[in-house]
């Protein structure tokens, strides 16, 4: 894999899961393995890429030549990617980042004599994909969607409502901590659908199909 399709570019990406914290000893995470992520952070460096990666917890070995950060909640990848995003010319949001965290978070362990069962409070986490793409002079911004249903319809809709040129779609029932994908490219001009690969190819794909699509100038 010798072409340089991203020579010189500086490429922001999230990866994995988050981990919102209920007490010092428990947490609420949801199933990925963040091995999309890494497969794209390791093809946009073989393309030539620099690549800073701000990734959840994960199992996985860090790719060779990327520099990575890791955070476990939502507001510290936001915070680790807004230090980060006026040095990059891409950002790929690939993290499953959580909707909310636990507002009512206890920094004792919750004892289970709790007579009436434990109550959570949640409240919105930053949506880091749609605050990226509203920066002016922000990095040109790829964004996934994983959806359970209606995946054109939700993808598209999601495409519009971030504000993206670019945005992957796939199943989250087959996707979620699999070896293989099957991924979906929606742009202004449509979709695109790929054939089910391992996330190793798909990520090469992937890096193929941003450069064709950015814009000459940045
Ligand atoms: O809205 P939804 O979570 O389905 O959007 C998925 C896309 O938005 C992914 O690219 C994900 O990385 C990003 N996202 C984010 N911050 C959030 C939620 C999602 O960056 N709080």
């Amino acid at each position: 894999f010798s072409t340089k399709y991203l020579l010189n570019k500086k490429i922001l990406i999230t990866a994995g899961p988050t981990e919102e914290p209920i007490d010092p000893v428990r947490v609420i995470t949801n199933k990925s393995s963040g091995k999309m992520g890494y497969a794209i952070a390791e093809a946009a460096f073989n393309a030539g890429a620099s690549v800073y990666m701000v990734s959840g917890p994960t199992q996985l070995a860090t790719p060779y030549g990327v520099t990575t950060e890791f955070v476990n909640t939502a507001r510290e990848m936001y915070q680790a990617v807004m230090k980060q995003v006026y040095d990059s010319d891409i950002f790929i949001s690939v993290a499953a980042v959580a909707d909310w965290y636990v507002s009512n978070y206890s920094d004792q362990k919750q004892k289970k004599q709790h007579q009436d069962g434990l109550k959570l409070e949640f409240a919105p986490n930053p949506d880091i994909l749609a605050e990226v793409a509203a920066l002016d002079n922000g990095p040109w911004c790829v964004g996934f969607a994983a959806e359970t249903e209606n995946l054109s319809d939700y993808a598209q809709a999601k495409r519009k409502r971030k504000n993206v040129p670019l945005l992957v779609g796939n199943l989250a029932q087959n996707v979620m901590n699999a070896d293989e994908t099957t991924m979906i490219l929606f742009d202004e001009h449509g979709e695109e659908p790929l054939p089910t690969t391992s996330k190793t190819l798909a990520a090469q794909y992937l890096i193929q199909a941003i450069a064709k699509r950015l814009p000459s100038i940045k």
